[in-house]
């Protein structure tokens, strides 16, 4: 927060609901008496913050509004997503900071698909205690320690697998006892798995195919000559693939399809 997270507004802005039951919570110390329904997230603004850093998508997705809080009653120290969490009275709130974690450069192309290359990118995932706190901050419910354990063993399939849901927050970062970035790992295993484990998919590559040898040029130069109101006609005239199509569908109008 402070600099980086939010920046205090001269006004503060009012429930729409005034009869809602307020609790109180402390962001960065300083009491605020805010709406119980509010996410953490809906509070910061409502206490007069204006969110310039630590917020994206609102939705839970982009990973950018990690949150540390803790309860006077309890040594816990609990994590969150500030967009996803609702508030709970006496909450001392404060938005982590973007974590520096360690984070190699590589050139894709040159790596094997194996756990000597993550353990020559990340050699403290070998640092792992187990202790599984990663797993219990991830707000994706991911079996974090699992990941790195499937990565330590040259699984990277199954590393990729697990960790597709991560959105990237560093929540199990900031908790991890071993200093890793476990993010990190599970982003390279997921690119390691892309550029040289998936099957390639054959639809995709006859389509490069039809573009490199300008299969499309045709069809697109009759779409550039046309004018907009017959392009909408086009558009909304055009077959449309059903909800519950078969799982090979292609259209009764074959003109525009290019078989090899
Ligand atoms: S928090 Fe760190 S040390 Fe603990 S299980 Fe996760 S990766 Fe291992
Ligand atoms: S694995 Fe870590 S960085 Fe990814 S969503 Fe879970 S806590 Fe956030
Ligand atoms: S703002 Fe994107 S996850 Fe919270």
């Amino acid at each position: 927060m402070g600099n980086r997270a939010v920046k205090p507004k001269k006004t503060v802005s009012k429930s729409k609901d005034s009869s809602e039951k307020r609790v109180p919570i402390f962001i960065m110390g300083k009491k605020y008496e805010v709406p119980e329904s509010l996410t953490i997230q809906k509070a910061l603004e409502y206490a007069g913050f204006q969110l310039i850093r630590g917020c994206g998508c609102r939705g839970g997705i982009c990973g950018a509004c990690g949150t540390v809080y803790r309860f006077p009653d309890s040594y816990r120290i609990e994590v969150g997503l500030a967009c996803q969490t609702v508030v709970e009275p006496n909450m001392y709130i404060t938005q982590i900071p973007f974590f520096p974690a360690n984070k190699a450069t590589y050139d894709l192309e040159k790596l094997e698909p194996t756990g000597s290359t993550v353990m020559a990118l990340y050699p403290e995932i070998f640092k792992c205690v187990g202790c599984g706190t990663c797993t219990r901050s991830c707000p994706m419910d991911i079996d974090v320690m699992e990941y790195i354990s499937l990565a330590i063993r040259g699984d990277i399939a199954g590393a990729a697998e697990l960790s597709f849901d991560c959105v990237m927050c560093g929540l199990c970062t900031a908790r991890c006892p071993a200093e890793e970035a476990q993010y990190n790992v599970g982003i390279l295993t997921r690119r390691l798995y892309g550029r040289h484990i998936a099957p390639r998919a054959k639809h995709v590559a006859e389509s490069v195919e039809n573009i490199q040898k300008k299969r499309f040029d045709k069809g697109l130069k009759t779409l550039k000559s046309m004018n907009l109101e017959s392009l909408k006609r086009l558009y909304n005239d055009r077959e449309i693939e059903p909800d519950m199509a078969d799982e090979f569908w292609e259209p009764e109008d074959k003109k525009y399809i290019i078989v090899q």
